[in-house]
């Protein structure tokens, strides 16, 4: 454990509702000007710390005085101006207007934020299994259980865009929870049932291929869904012509008995689309660990126990819910503007909505969730109104406990193969780009390990930074030439920032690597770049709450580039080697626990963070 040197050691505070000052010391100093200000105006300084916000520039704490103090702001600012103690934690007030701002004492400040990610970073390197000892985490929700559904593709459909960023958003929404303590369960909810799957069935016995099953099942599935549905879409068009004439030769009455006969347990017609749904998880896992995502459970629509899906009916009926139509069963909504939604169709069969209805119970039975959070596009928005509505009127206990979070779409996302993208094929070329950008400086190059692995690893960070850069609601367009470029925000310069701080190290061997904060001497690290840096080390952990709690990955994102553009511009002036040794010590403890802090952010992203490229 590290010893704090004297000069550095800080007096005790009064401990406010939300504080942590052993996981994010900016607070002691938040505190301290709380007491100050209290004190000066005989204010409860609990009820003012909540108002201490960090300044602009870039070493300092302001208050707005109206929000606390009604009248003349100046006699307000005069009075904690006049009674003000410089010390340990404060160095300077100022009165400006309606603001108060103090500016920290840098040393201290410096020291604190130095010392806390350093050990925090070691307590993380010695308990890689939890998710709450490093820099920037919380032990706030601690003991209480999340279920994020997310990604749940369909199985003979291609892995779409929304899909992807279902994934992306999705695993991202699960690591911020973890960093706050929840305990965290991944579930796949794959679309593995309906009609669909009843045509899909027939497809395979006219068009399927047992050896490009095996080797690619998700294209084939696909090859085989195309074509059924052409054929599909030719007996409608046959139909309408009158030149069939029996309804129950067409494809689609096929398909729908099909179905009912996967509804109904017919163990033949299971059997097909049992290995169907195997395989293709099988693919996915693959595809996912490309992606660094994994989940706990691959669950799904055909999942959703029949007695939960009919439970859900019984109730929606007792309670008067329902009213019919044309042989259909619905739940009637008009009243709260979401429409009237099909629960039950006239040939007795479930629908997607029924299936989420049903699999709230069973989710909720399987894990007794705090929470559950249901990621995919915005154009579903309606269908989970509906679901959480009926699940109040209901009176379920999973009522108000599922929330949606929704993403906008993507543009223009196709590779030089095709229209219809899958998932492999986008991250094999962000691949491909890198690897030719990489090659283009030969000596780099030749130092590099694996550059496959590394420029699969880029690639993908290009992907997800694309996706995970605008806030998760609007739409973008996916450019694939633009998210792999290394000039600008983009994907690699986060990955280039973190490889320039590992070689810091590495470029510096005559350098002590020092093991404590206490054996460097922080005084030799006042700079206003510096200070900056320290600065915005400190906001990181307001800025991983911030996203967990608007569920919103954009703003770690933004927080990585305004780091790697501050480390960026520091290389020129807080030089490590060159410098006089204290100063090269300092600084390259520094850079260490930049490095730290940029590690955790970019684990967040579910990026894997590189040292060489
Ligand atoms: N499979 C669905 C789709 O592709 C997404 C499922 C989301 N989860 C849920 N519980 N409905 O649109």
């Amino acid at each position: 454990m590290a010893t704090i040197p004297e000069k550095h050691q800080l007096p005790e505070l009064p401990v406010f509702p939300g504080s942590d000052y052993e996981r994010e010391p900016i607070q002691r100093f938040r505190a301290a000007a709380a007491v100050q200000i209290g004190e000066a105006w005989g204010e409860d300084p609990a009820k003012l710390f909540a108002g201490v916000d960090t300044g602009k520039r870039g070493y300092d704490l302001a208050l707005a005085i109206p929000r606390f103090k009604k009248g003349k702001p100046d006699e307000w600012g005069k009075k904690v101006v006049e009674a003000f103690k410089p010390g340990p934690y404060l160095a300077s007030v100022q009165h400006e207007g309606a603001f108060l701002t103090f500016e920290m004492n840098k040393q201290n400040f410096a020291f604190a934020m130095l010392n806390t990610i350093n050990e925090m970073g070691k307590r993380a390197d010695a308990h890689p299994e939890s998710k709450t000892e490093a820099y920037g985490t919380s032990t706030a929700e601690k003991g209480k259980k999340f279920v994020c559904d997310f990604s749940s593709p369909n199985i003979a459909k291609p892995f779409h865009a929304g899909h992807l960023r279902s994934t992306i958003i999705g695993a991202v929404i699960c690591n911020l929870h973890e960093a706050m303590g929840w305990d965290v369960v991944r579930l796949n909810y794959l679309g593995d049932w309906g009609t669909q799957y009843g045509l899909l069935s027939i497809g395979f016995d006219r068009y399927g291929d047992e050896e490009k099953l095996a080797a690619d099942p998700i294209r084939h599935l696909f090859e085989v869904y195309v074509k059924v549905n052409q054929d599909n879409d030719a007996d409608k068009a046959k139909f309408n012509a009158g030149e069939i004439t029996d309804p129950e030769s067409t494809t689609h009455a096929q398909a729908k008995k099909v179905f009912k006969a996967m509804e109904d347990g017919d163990p033949k017609a299971l059997a097909q689309w049992s290995r169907f749904r195997d395989l293709s998880i099988k693919k996915l896992k693959e595809t996912y660990k490309d992606l660094n995502v994994e989940f706990d459970n691959f669950w799904g629509e055909s999942k959703v126990k029949p007695e939960s899906m009919q439970r859900a009916i019984d109730i929606c009926q007792e309670k008067g819910l329902t009213c019919e139509d044309r042989g259909a069963l619905l739940v009637d909504l008009k009243k709260w503007k979401m429409d009237r939604a099909i629960i039950r169709k006239a040939d007795g069969t479930t629908i997607y909505l029924t299936r989420d209805l049903g699999g709230a119970h069973d989710k909720y039975e399987m894990y007794n969730f705090d929470k559950h959070t249901i990621v995919t596009a915005a154009a579903q928005q309606l269908h989970f109104k509906q679901m959480n509505k009926t699940l109040e009127l209901m009176g379920e206990p999973t009522a108000g406990k599922i929330n949606h979070v929704s993403f906008g779409t993507v543009h223009g996302m196709s590779t030089r193969k095709g229209t219809v993208v899958f998932l492999d094929d986008i991250l094999t070329e962000a691949k491909e780009v890198m690897h030719q950008t990489m090659r283009s400086n030969e000596a780099k190059y030749a130092q590099i390990e694996d550059p496959e692995e590394t420029a699969r690893i880029i690639g993908s960070t290009a992907v997800k930074i694309q996706d995970l850069t605008g806030k998760r609601i609007n739409d973008y367009t996916f450019d694939i030439k633009r998210c792999t470029s290394f000039e600008g925000d983009f994907g690699p310069f986060i990955q280039y920032s973190h490889v320039r701080l590992c070689s810091v190290e590495r470029k510096n061997p005559n350098v002590a690597v020092r093991e404590f904060a206490s054996d460097i001497d922080v005084s030799v690290l006042d700079q206003p770049k510096i200070h900056e840096i320290l600065y915005n080390l400190a906001l990181y952990p307001d800025v991983v709450k911030s996203a967990y709690k608007f569920d919103e990955p954009s703003t770690i994102v933004t927080w990585c580039f305004k780091i790697s553009h501050l480390v960026g511009s520091a290389w020129e002036n807080v030089k490590v080697s060159g410098a006089e040794q204290k100063e090269a010590e300092a600084r390259l403890f520094l850079y260490t626990q930049i490095r730290r802090v940029l590690n955790h952010a970019m684990r967040l992203l579910s990026l894997t963070p590189i040292e060489r490229m």
